[in-house]
């Protein structure tokens, strides 16, 4: 059997058109709990293409789209993580450890990881011995 209303929901009480769910996750956050939400944003840094651009992202973000969303164009092959064209390196920095430490990423399925104080995202150098990116992938 189906239910009708007698009237109209009142606009509040419509749902919101056009708003994302973190959009009214956010708006619904106490004000302390949206600060310490934007607190866990880390500056991530790009140096790709011979450009250096840093914006904040959040942990657990794709890496090709916050570096889409910030203008950096990384290249992309497949977009499954299967070909390694999108392959960059990720320079992690802590308070602990201010000399940082770098693994390899492909941009395409891995995201910003947690717990750093600040990110770098280069380009996979060179090497003489590997070949194009210095790693085995
Ligand atoms: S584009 Fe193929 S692994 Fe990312």
């Amino acid at each position: 059997m189906a239910h009708r209303l007698a009237r109209p929901l009142p606009a509040a009480a419509a749902p919101s058109v056009g708003r994302t769910l973190r959009q009214q996750t956010a708006a619904a956050l106490p004000p302390a709990a949206a600060a310490a939400a934007q607190k866990a944003a880390v500056p991530v840094t790009f140096s790709i293409g011979g450009s250096e651009v840093t914006v904040d992202a959040q942990p657990g973000q794709n890496i090709w789209e916050v570096a889409k969303d910030a203008g950096v164009d990384i290249t992309l092959g497949c977009s499954q993580g299967a070909c390694g064209v999108c392959e960059v390196e990720v320079w992690k920095y802590s308070s602990a450890d201010s000399s940082g430490s770098n693994s390899v990423a492909r941009a395409c399925i891995a995201g910003i990881p947690p717990g750093y104080e600040r990110l770098e995202i280069r380009e996979v150098p060179e090497d003489d011995f590997w070949g194009v990116d210095g790693y085995d992938t």
